[in-house]
């Protein structure tokens, strides 16, 4: 088990799939945590309601973060949501959603937190497999990943001179409470997890705890290690069978 003891993380869609493994990971490694969601926070009573896509959560997230840790070690950027349509069922309002979460949210997420984060810190943000792969019914949600792994660049570029390293984690099919897909239907994310053993190399889906183990050596062990995307797939996106 890995020691963080000392350590100050703020995680971004810690209240439940793997943000809060991420969360449960760092607690367990004696790190100091502060955890955010939007709807799911009365069940994580430590956990700050912050909604990324309202400018006024974000803000008052922000005051929250100065006054208790003032400084901290690791942003990790997990929020995300996804709904699957055809091209040509995509509606303005779909795309906006995704857009607002899992795009812009998290943008104006690290604009207003990074400030925070102690020179020599890191940022991990939480992409997707359908950033190595056309996923049919994806558009959208690809989209928005792959916007999210081109900030990560220019992030990495850009906090060189205060030594903050900014990578990204991209998971395959993995056992969450939502799979990701916050409106499917009980029935609907058995057949998602069906489809993703079926296709991923490995033939399984990876658990929570694996993509956090990821997302804890990017954020404290890959000390040399800069604008990188690392696969969590079994894989899914790199490996033919
Ligand atoms: N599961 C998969 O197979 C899979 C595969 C590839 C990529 N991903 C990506 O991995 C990440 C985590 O996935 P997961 O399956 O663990 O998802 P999840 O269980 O649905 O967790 C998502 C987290 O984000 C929070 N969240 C959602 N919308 C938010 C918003 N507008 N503002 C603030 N927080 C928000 C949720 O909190 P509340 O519910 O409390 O709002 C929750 O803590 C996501 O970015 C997802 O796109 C998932």
């Amino acid at each position: 088990m890995n020691t963080y003891t000392g350590k100050k993380a703020v995680v971004l869609g810690g209240t439940h799939g793997m943000g809060l493994a991420v969360v449960e990971r760092l607690r367990e490694g004696g790190a100091e945590v502060l955890a955010t969601g939007r709807s799911a926070t009365d069940q994580h009573p430590d956990a700050v309601r912050a909604d990324v896509t309202r400018p006024d959560e974000m803000d008052a997230l922000g005051a929250t973060v100065a006054e208790r840790f003032g400084e901290f070690d690791l942003l990790h950027v997990n929020v995300g949501v996804a709904s699957i349509q055809p091209f040509e069922e995509v509606t303005p309002e779909i795309y906006d959603r995704m857009f607002d979460v899992n795009a812009r949210g998290a943008f104006f997420a690290v604009q207003r937190l990074a400030p925070m984060i102690r020179d020599g810190g890191s940022i991990v943000f939480t992409t997707s497999v359908t950033n190595g792969r056309g996923s049919a019914t994806m558009s959208v949600y690809s989209g928005t990943k792959a916007a999210v792994r081109a900030f990560a660049k220019v992030l990495a570029a850009e906090f060189l001179p205060r030594r903050i390293r900014v990578n990204t984690v991209a998971p395959g099919f993995i056992d969450t409470p939502t799979m990701g897909f916050t409106d499917a239907t009980a029935e609907e994310r058995a057949a998602i997890m069906k489809l993703g053993d079926e296709v991923t190399p490995m033939r399984r889906h990876g658990t929570a705890d694996e993509v956090a183990r990821a997302v804890l050596f990017l954020g404290f062990d890959a000390t040399f290690t800069t604008g990188i995307e690392l696969p969590v797939d079994g894989g899914l996106g790199h490996v033919g069978d």
